[in-house]
């Protein structure tokens, strides 16, 4: 059913276990408004508590068209909001960035033309960014009078630093794709939209390769981590580390390694 969906400001289309999410407000530079986030919150949670990464083994989301990815938060909607309207747009927000930070599965956020404000922020919620040579970041919230409420004003620090997150927060201004590899808030280039979902694709070929379980396992633990210090991160790892123990596919990729054959792995 969420394969074909009835979304309105999304889409989703599952091909050979990978999912491709766009953002689909072309028009508007697909700013994010109530209704786009709304739909994300019931895409993403279905990922998360209905396939479990059973079928959907990876995830890109893109913007459509060439412009952007996702221009920012819909400023419109925004314009006119009161505190307490605002708290639950930021709130929704949020959530979401933390679905995609949840999703069983890796995602990676393909980044074409724009991804500013609330765009930048939900790339950054996303495994790692691909971007387009002519992609464009940046979180230019304080122009209007607003700070980053998606998560910027955190995971922008924890990715680039916190001195230079400030520097980009205060200025507002525009980070190009270069500078973006270059402080590794992109860690990949392409010319072509079309060439970068390839290059997408073929990381995901690597990681299928791999145990599932494994990954997801990874995934949890890195995420989790983000928010601890180090000792309290390395038990969180260690639990895990001892958990996966009990998988068949720890079982089966040493039993693969020492018969000298391919692992065959269910993600169990
Ligand atoms: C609503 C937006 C929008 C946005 C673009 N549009 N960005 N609508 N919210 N964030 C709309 C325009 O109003 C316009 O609609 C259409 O998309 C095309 O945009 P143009 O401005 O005509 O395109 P262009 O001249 O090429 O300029 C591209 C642009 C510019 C530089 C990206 O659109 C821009 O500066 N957008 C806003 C970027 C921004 O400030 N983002 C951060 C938002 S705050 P019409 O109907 O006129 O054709 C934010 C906060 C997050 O994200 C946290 C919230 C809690």
């Amino acid at each position: 059913m969420y394969i074909t969906g009835n979304y309105e400001t999304i889409a989703f289309e599952l091909k050979e276990n990978i999912g491709y999410l766009t953002i689909n407000r072309e028009k508007k530079l697909n700013a994010l408004n109530s209704q786009v986030l709304s739909e994300l919150k019931t895409l993403l949670t279905h990922f998360i508590e209905e396939d479990k990464g059973q079928t959907i083994k990876g995830v890109i989301i893109t913007g459509a068209g060439e412009k952007a990815f996702i221009a920012g938060a819909d400023i419109a909607q925004m314009q006119n909001m009161s505190v307490e309207e605002a708290r639950d747009f930021g709130a929704l927000g949020q959530e979401v960035s933390l679905l995609f930070e949840k999703l069983p599965m890796p995602i990676i956020a393909c980044v074409n033309g724009f991804a500013l404000g609330g765009g930048c922020e939900m790339a950054m919620s996303c495994d790692f960014i691909y971007a387009t040579e002519s992609a464009v970041f940046g979180q230019p919230e304080v122009k209007l009078g607003l700070i980053p409420g998606f998560g910027g004003t955190q995971r922008l620090s924890k990715i680039v630093g916190r001195n230079r997150a400030k520097e980009i927060i205060y200025t507002g201004r525009n980070v190009k794709a270069e500078e973006a590899l270059s402080i590794g808030l992109a860690i990949k280039l392409f010319p072509t939209k079309e060439e970068m979902i390839a290059g997408a694709l073929k990381t995901f070929s690597y990681m299928l390769s791999n145990s599932p379980n494994a990954i997801k396992i990874s995934k949890k633990v890195m995420n989790e981590g983000n928010d601890l210090t180090v000792t309290q991160g390395l038990t969180c790892e260690l639990e895990q580390f001892a958990a996966v123990f009990s998988s068949e596919d720890m079982q089966e990729g040493t039993k693969a390694f020492i018969e000298k054959r391919a692992p065959n792995f269910t993600g169990n």
